[in-house]
């Protein structure tokens, strides 16, 4: 009873930060049970969703690692909310993360049990199955079904195979927490970011690793657009050149 009545609370305070907008504050407070990430950055993915409508920037809403749909519900309420009808594509392995690998550094490695070599098999962390985020989305939340792409799998075989169906993307969602995870979406998804298109990494000052594959392809690709911070943990920057 006591939790019911906590959760209530906290639904509310997400549905206050996102006030003024009506629209907003209705898509927080919805999302808010299914997601892992806080009231400003899922606030701050809406908005930066309404930008690309409003700056004309084409293409599809990707999200890789999805866990329960909470950012997905934001990333389809806001096109919704601004009547385009984007793609939205969901990547994830929906049986949750892999082992990290040595480049995800000390942390991630406890975060396993020790289990670091990288393996394509789940550490049972972070475990969501696609039957629970359909009846989420689709039953919930109402986002349309056809509109809406599943991509199950780990992305090291879904993304570079699903990559050329994509198409142009508007906004770019990485939250795989892991530098493997980060780098395979890097290298196959962001050539297709249109130009004024919006990267976003979740994890990247929460985890070593996917700072690490981030800083690694930005280099190796000249990219210098600056990279704004949404909160200590979460970044994003918009594509400026091709
Ligand atoms: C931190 S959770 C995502 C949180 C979610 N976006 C939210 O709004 O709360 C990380 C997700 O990434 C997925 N994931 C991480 N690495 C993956 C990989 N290599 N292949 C497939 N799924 C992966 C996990 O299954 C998990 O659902």
């Amino acid at each position: 009873m006591l939790s019911r009545k906590f959760l209530f609370r906290n639904r509310w305070a997400w549905f206050l930060q996102g006030l003024p907008s009506f629209a907003r504050a209705h898509a927080l407070f919805q999302a808010k049970r299914a997601t892992m990430t806080t009231a400003v950055r899922s606030r701050a993915l809406w908005d930066l969703c309404v930008d690309t409508a409003a700056r004309g920037i084409e293409g599809a809403f990707v999200e890789c690692g999805v866990w329960r749909g909470g950012s997905a519900a934001i990333m389809g309420l806001a096109n919704k909310h601004c009547g385009t009808r984007r793609k939205l594509h969901l990547f994830d392995s929906f049986e949750g993360l892999p082992e990290p690998s040595a480049h995800d550094g000390a942390l991630a490695s406890s975060y396993s049990g020790g289990r670091s070599s990288g393996k394509l098999e789940t550490i049972d962390e972070c475990v969501a199955s696609r039957e629970e985020v359909e009846e989420f989305l689709f039953g919930k939340i109402g986002l349309d079904r056809l509109q809406t792409e599943f991509h199950q799998g780990w992305f090291q075989n879904t993304v570079p195979a699903d990559a050329e169906g994509i198409g142009s993307i508007a906004v770019l969602r990485l939250d795989g927490d892991w530098y493997d995870s980060t780098r395979v979406c890097l290298m196959h998804l962001y050539p297709l970011l249109a130009v004024g298109g919006i990267l976003i990494l979740d994890d990247y000052s929460a985890w070593e690793g996917c700072a690490k594959a981030t800083k690694e392809y930005r280099a190796q690709h000249g990219i210098t657009s600056p990279i704004k911070q949404i909160d200590s943990d979460s970044v994003y920057w918009i594509k400026e050149t091709q």
